[in-house]
C-alpha cells in the first residue's frame, strides 16, 4: 500500500506501520484491490468511522495504480467499501466523508460519481486549511466533502451497491 500511494504521485505516503494498523485494526472499512492474474495490489481505499459519527464512513485515501486509472476501478472499490459498510449498519444510513483538494479533478470526479449513482446530494465545506497542513505553504486547502445519506436501495439492494 505503501508503495502504491508512492506510485501514484499525488497522496501523502504514510509509514508502512500506519498502513499495517490500517489493513488490521480498520480493515473493515477499508478495501484492497489485486489484479487477477498475478496478485499485484491495484488500488486500495483506507476509512474509519469518526468515533462520535458510527454513521459517517470517512475515506481517507483512495488510491489507483497509475497503469488502472480511468477504468472504473476506484468507482467500483468505493461501491463496493459503502454496500459493505452498509450491510454492516443494517442497511445504512451511511454517509460518505472525504477531504479533497481543489485542484484533484479525478478525486472530486470519483466522489461526484458516487453521489449521482446513488442519488444523493454531494455538499462541499472547510475542513483543513492550507496553514494547517504545511507552514512552508506547499499544501493546498482540503475542503471537505459530504455524500449521503446513502441507503440500501429498498427494491433492489443487490443491484444498488454491486
Ligand atoms: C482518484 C482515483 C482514485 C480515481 O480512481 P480511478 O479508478 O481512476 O477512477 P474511475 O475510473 O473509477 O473514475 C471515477 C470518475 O472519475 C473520472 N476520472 C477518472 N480519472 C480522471 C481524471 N484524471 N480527471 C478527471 N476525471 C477523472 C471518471 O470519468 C469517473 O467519473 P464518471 O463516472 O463521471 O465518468 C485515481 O485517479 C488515483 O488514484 N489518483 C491519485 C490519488 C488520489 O488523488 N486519490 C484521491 C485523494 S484521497
Amino acid at each position: 500500500m505503501r508503495r502504491l500511494a508512492e506510485r501514484t504521485g499525488v497522496l501523502d505516503v504514510n509509514s508502512t506501520y500506519a498502513y499495517l494498523l490500517w489493513a488490521t485494526d480498520f480493515a473493515a472499512t477499508s478495501i484492497v484491490a489485486d489484479a487477477p492474474a498475478t496478485g499485484a495490489l491495484l488500488g486500495y481505499i483506507t476509512g474509519y468511522h469518526p468515533p462520535a459519527r458510527p454513521e459517517v464512513l470517512f475515506v481517507w485515501q483512495v488510491a489507483v495504480d497509475p497503469a488502472a486509472q480511468g477504468r472504473g476501478l476506484g468507482g467500483a472499490m468505493l461501491d463496493a467499501l459503502v454496500a459493505r459498510v452498509c450491510a454492516d449498519r443494517d442497511g445504512g444510513p451511511v454517509t460518505v466523508e472525504a477531504t479533497v483538494a481543489p485542484s484533484n479533478s479525478s478525486s472530486r470526479a470519483l466522489f461526484g460519481a458516487l453521489a449521482r449513482r446513488h442519488g444523493v446530494p454531494i455538499t462541499e465545506q472547510p475542513r483543513f486549511g492550507a496553514d494547517l497542513l504545511d507552514l512552508d505553504g506547499g499544501h493546498e486547502d482540503e475542503p471537505m466533502l459530504r455524500i449521503g445519506p446513502i441507503t440500501r436501495h429498498p427494491n433492489n439492494p443487490e443491484r444498488r451497491h454491486q
